[in-house]
């Protein structure tokens, strides 16, 4: 490989994050506004080729590991092709982060392609308030459970469910974790963050020592050298993990690995950070080569800040909000 991607602060990014799509079947409330976003045309987007050339120079430049985000990742077309096209760069991981829904009936090809690692997105174990956050009806409640259970049998101890904790759910917390009992996948509890169009409010949110407080005899395990999570289990048997992100009071920035590629082809270089460059228009100009890509993703990596993209603290990433986009169209 070439030399890894560091920034200032000595941080090697072999993490990729690819949005594959801006559109979401689902519409939860800490996400998208009821009406969704306004959607660019499809030629706006990166195709199946454009991605692979990108995560492939990704992957000569040190990128081990990349994860499928969205909107809906599975609502993109040929999805399961271009898990088998990025598999053939050689990565140790890929991931996809998806609300669930339409997993089940894609989960055996998109495995056999090569997708090792799946986060199911999940805010309720009751289908009336899961219909109630992400505005759609029970019915695809029944669904997203029913792929948690395929994904626990086909990728045991490589499933997390991710519940961003909100008033409205902090006491179903215990129930959550139980299902780290009965099966091998970890649960994830996620700090509520400030983006464009999700009104994000000090009242809404929960935080890390409030839901820890929620949630009997845990003990804490050993962290991932760049894990956005931090790890416990409950007592006595179980079969998975109780993780906590603490994006908001308990940043996770000093061993940041991440970069983002959005659907239209932007390089984010930070979650929070609104700072963007078109890696899609270098890519489609007639003149472009791997070394101008070299040059801009280097130079966009090298500015990227210490933390939370460049701002203060929570109150100082609440008041910029707006300058980010909103989270269906980042990827999380
Ligand atoms: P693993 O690869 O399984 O560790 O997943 P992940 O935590 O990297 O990604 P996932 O898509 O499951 O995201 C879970 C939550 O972590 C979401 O709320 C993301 O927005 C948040 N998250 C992921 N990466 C970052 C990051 O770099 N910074 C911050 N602040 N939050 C992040
Ligand atoms: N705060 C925290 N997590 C969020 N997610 C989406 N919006 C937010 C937010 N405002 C989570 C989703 C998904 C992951 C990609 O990000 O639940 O699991
Ligand atoms: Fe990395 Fe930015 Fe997330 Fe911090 S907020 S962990 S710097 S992407």
């Amino acid at each position: 490989p070439e030399e890894p991607l560091t920034d200032r602060f000595g941080r090697q990014h072999s993490y990729l994050r690819i949005s594959l799509a801006e559109r979401c079947n689902l519409r939860c409330q800490y996400c998208m506004p009821e009406n969704g976003v306004p959607l660019q045309p499809q030629s706006h987007l990166l195709s199946n080729d454009e991605v692979v050339r990108l995560a492939s120079w990704f992957v000569q430049n040190g990128v081990d590991k990349i994860r499928l985000t969205g909107g809906e990742p599975l609502l993109r077309k040929n999805l399961v092709d271009l898990v088998g096209n990025l598999n053939e760069l050689g990565l140790e991981q890929i991931g996809m982060t998806t609300n669930g829904v339409t997993l089940s009936r894609n989960l055996p090809d998109l495995v056999e392609a090569g997708l090792t690692h799946v986060n199911v997105s999940l805010d309720s174990l009751l289908p009336d308030k899961f219909a109630k956050l992400t505005r759609r009806p029970e019915s695809y409640h029944t669904k997203v459970m029913k792929a948690i259970e395929d994904c626990a049998t086909l990728l045991p101890n490589r499933t997390k469910i991710n519940c961003v904790v909100l008033p409205d759910n902090v006491d179903e917390m215990q129930e959550f974790c139980e299902l780290t009992r009965s099966m091998p996948i970890d649960v994830r509890f996620i700090e509520y963050m400030p983006f464009n169009e999700n009104n994000w409010g000090t009242g809404e949110f929960v935080s890390y020592q409030q839901m820890r407080d929620s949630i009997e005899g845990l003990s804490r395990l050993e962290d991932g050298p760049n894990d956005t999570t931090k790890w416990w289990t409950l007592p006595g048997d179980t079969m998975g993990r109780i993780g906590f992100i603490t994006s908001m009071t308990e940043h996770f920035c000093g061993t940041c690995n991440r970069l983002r590629i959005t659907a239209d082809g932007q390089l984010k270089v930070c979650l929070f950070g609104s700072t963007e460059v078109s890696l899609r228009d270098l890519m489609r100009h007639e003149e472009s080569s791997d070394e101008m890509l070299q040059k801009l993703i280097h130079y966009s990596v090298q500015r990227k800040h210490f933390k939370l993209g460049g701002h203060k603290d929570m109150e100082d990433l609440q008041d910029h909000s707006k300058e980010n986009r909103p989270m269906t169209l980042i990827g999380g």
